[in-house]
């Protein structure tokens, strides 16, 4: 057990699908996994572990923002050996060239945030996907014919940001969309790469902020499917 998960030893798979809500870590469990059992409620942040076409798999909630996904990431890789991270979330799209529902593969994150400045001594850390994640990531997307835009995202401290002339910063870079996680997670990947810890972020496009567009709930849910195929896939792929 650590601070923020009860589960034993070994009860956590080495690869694990991370929504920000944990009732979407519910929904994936009893949607897409068999022979599910919960790992995790404490502080409700709910965990399962289950199959997936005959590879083992978890799926637990991270909580809003990098601190707590932070929080549980650290904890899964340290103390339950976890190897294969992919969070699974909705995203805001920045660039014109982004639509909704699009399902985006982020390459890199940049960030607001100082956790992987404290980790590299200040100087500013390239926050990157593990390549063989992504390149089977996207390689399934393709083949699902979803056409996933790949690129660099931000992960953004404040979700009511007062400075609304950032987006404006994060277009001219190219930057497709805003979360609020993958540069954590990839920093965290980074510090304990030595233990063959790696990571992806994928996204679904749930708003637009410029257009101010947003997905129906019936939309949200079946981009949601599709993400999940890919992300399940993913996994499945790396045996
Ligand atoms: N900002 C940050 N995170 C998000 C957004 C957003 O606009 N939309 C979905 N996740």
């Amino acid at each position: 057990m650590t601070p923020h998960i009860e589960a034993k030893q070994g009860e956590i798979a080495e690869s694990i699908l991370l929504p920000g809500d944990p009732l979407r870590a519910k929904f994936i469990a009893d949607t897409f996994l068999t022979n599910v059992r919960q790992i995790n409620g404490v502080r409700n942040m709910l965990g399962y572990t289950g199959e997936y076409e005959g590879t083992e798999v978890s799926v637990m909630g991270t909580g809003m923002g990098i601190p707590s996904m932070s929080i549980y990431v650290t904890e899964l890789v340290k103390f339950y050996g976890v190897k294969n991270l992919i969070r699974v979330g909705s995203c805001g799209a920045v660039s014109e060239s982004v639509k909704v529902r699009d399902l985006i593969v982020a390459i890199g994150a940049g960030t607001d945030s100082g956790v992987n400045r404290a980790r590299f001594s200040g100087m500013d850390f390239s926050a990157t996907a593990d390549y063989e994640l992504l390149n089977k990531a996207v390689n399934i997307a393709s083949e699902l014919g979803l056409e996933p835009k790949v690129g660099n995202i931000f992960s953004a401290d404040l979700f009511y940001h007062p400075d609304e002339g950032m987006l404006d910063v994060l277009d001219s870079m190219g930057t497709l969309a805003i979360e609020m996680e993958a540069a954590g997670l990839y920093g965290i990947a980074a510090e304990y790469h030595q233990l063959g810890v790696k990571a992806l972020a994928i996204c679904t496009v749930s708003d637009h902020i410029r257009s101010g567009e947003s997905l129906a709930p019936s939309e949200r849910e079946s981009s949601f499917g599709e993400m999940m195929k890919v992300a399940l896939r993913t996994i499945v792929d790396l045996k």
